[in-house]
């Protein structure tokens, strides 16, 4: 039985950082003025910086009036700020914790009293590991009346060896269900719908395979240029940004096989079934299955340097094989500075065995197209044929529509809402398995290093507000596919 105390403490450490003042406070508060936060939980905060627990409360609400997804009345804010504290500290090494363990026991009730503690860390991922190694030698992980729990960033490692590196340091102080790795595109809603959609109707998933779909995309465009966040990126590419966590989650539950039960870790062995059945691309092969591109001026960005070949712009083609998608390429794509901010899943369905009604000369035979809008507009197209009325037989493309904010009155909550209510109660559903992390690196490492080898061409450019170089729209073309949007005002995806 895992212990559990009445006390909660949540346990920030890089309090001071963006992502504390923009994402996890303003949703910790939001989750307050929902009435959906544990009783008894309280908030310390630790950074490096000297400051009093007024200080770090009022830090916080300007944090949240200048970017947060969720703005709190001072009303609202004076009765959820009380549960805030604040200690200077220093993760580094065990003996620099102790200004953090008494603090702790001023805020649980004294040093005997059992609390549950969940540890998040917001920290550079350089700090990841003498975090969570002072935290250990500070015997501070103990589960001694309480549970202890630890919540990690990504990007986690920025490779399989270093993933690999990292999960054994994790696992030298918490076992794998304390552990909590988190993509914020699995806390998404229409992320998660994507399970109801397949495994609460009957309709889909019977067609839902080799037999009916032709192709998945997965796109993920951004308009925003990597600006202040250059000196991570710049390391990063879009590969390790964007693929290796994000579009590779979204694979495995678009390809899924169903749970036996929604639960963490029926669901996470089902999905790195998936991982594990996504073909290889080798170091040599890479750039026949790839595109990657960099953006017009990317080099000028403050903190990139002069002549990097970072790429900020790539799109692949993957294969799962196994009995339900063999065959089936999956294209995903993503890139920054592109003409839109859009997330989106497109099914193209195959198309008609036999067509019995005229179709425009030059035209395809049209094919049935799902489009899950992920974000912004959270819904689902299902776009079919439908005879134009008095034009004799011709046919015209038509959709039916879900819009999450017609159909339900109220608005969609952030990622980090759902994703810190999770790991408060230990539901690691939603969070990363440390396989999972291992398998996806597996996939992505050998294209990273092809398109970084000196006999592949550096990437192509592109001028910021496109849909990425034309490159991209030859390589589909290549498979005798187009790129499709399903979602916003334009159908066809550049
Ligand atoms: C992050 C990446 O994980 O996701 C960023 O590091 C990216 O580069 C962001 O901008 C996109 O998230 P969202 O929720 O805005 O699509």
């Amino acid at each position: 039985m895992m212990p559990t105390a009445e006390t909660t403490t949540l346990v920030i450490f890089g309090a001071s950082g963006d992502l504390t003042h923009r994402k996890l406070v303003p949703a910790l508060c939001s989750l307050n003025c929902k009435g959906r936060l544990p009783q008894d939980l309280n908030i310390v905060g630790v950074s490096r910086r000297p400051l009093s627990d007024d200080e770090f409360r009022a830090s916080l609400y300007q944090g949240m009036q200048d970017g947060g997804e969720f703005v709190a009345s001072p009303e609202q804010w004076g009765e959820f700020s009380r549960r805030i504290f604040y200690v200077a500290g220093d993760v580094g090494s065990a003996e620099n914790l102790a200004p953090l363990q008494q603090r702790l026991a001023e805020v649980e009730g004294g040093p005997d009293v059992a609390a549950n503690r969940l540890y998040y860390l917001a920290l550079a991922p350089s700090l990841y590991e003498p975090a969570i190694r002072s935290l250990s030698q500070a015997k501070m992980v103990a589960e001694d009346g309480g549970w202890r729990r630890v919540v990690i960033e990504k990007p986690f490692g920025s490779d399989l060896t270093s993933a690999q590196k990292l999960n054994e340091t994790v696992h030298s102080a918490f076992q794998e269900h304390q552990v909590f790795r988190i993509d914020h595109y699995l806390g998404k809603e229409t992320v998660q719908n994507l399970m109801v959609f397949r495994f609460g109707n009957t309709i889909f998933e019977p067609i839902w395979n080799r037999n009916y779909i032709d192709h998945v995309q997965l796109t993920v465009a951004e308009t925003v240029s990597v600006s202040e966040r250059a000196d991570y990126y710049d390391q990063a590419g879009v590969l390790r940004d964007m693929f290796q966590n994000h579009l590779l989650q979204l694979l495995t539950l678009v390809a899924m096989e169903p749970p036996a039960q929604f639960e963490a870790d029926a669901m996470r062995n089902e999905k790195v079934k998936v991982l594990n059945a996504v073909r290889r691309i080798s170091p040599e092969e890479a750039g026949c299955h790839t595109v990657h591109a960099q953006y017009n001026g990317y080099c000028d960005e403050e903190g990139v340097g002069d002549n990097s070949v970072t790429p900020t712009f790539a799109a692949l083609r993957l294969y799962v094989d196994n009995w339900r998608w063999q065959g089936v390429p999956f294209y995903l794509r993503s890139g920054k500075a592109l003409a839109e901010k859009a997330t989106e899943i497109i099914i193209q369905f195959r198309r008609p065995p036999h067509m019995l009604f005229p179709i425009e000369e030059g035209k395809d035979i049209p094919a049935n197209v799902l489009a899950i809008c992920v974000q912004p507009d959270e819904g689902f197209h299902l776009e079919f044929q439908a005879k134009t009325p008095d034009a004799g037989l011709q046919m015209s493309p038509v959709d039916l529509e879900f819009h999450y904010q017609d159909a339900f009155d109220q608005a969609i909550p952030d990622s980090y809402e759902r994703l810190l209510l999770d790991a408060l109660n230990g539901d690691a559903s939603l969070f990363i398995r440390s396989d999972e992390i291992e398998q996806s690196w597996g996939i992505i490492d050998p294209i990273i290093y092809g398109l970084a080898s000196s006999d592949m061409p550096p990437p192509y450019e592109y001028e910021p507000g496109n849909w990425g170089p034309e490159q991209s729209n030859v390589f589909l073309g290549l498979d005798d596919r187009a790129w499709l949007r399903g979602c916003g005002e334009h159908k066809s995806g550049g």
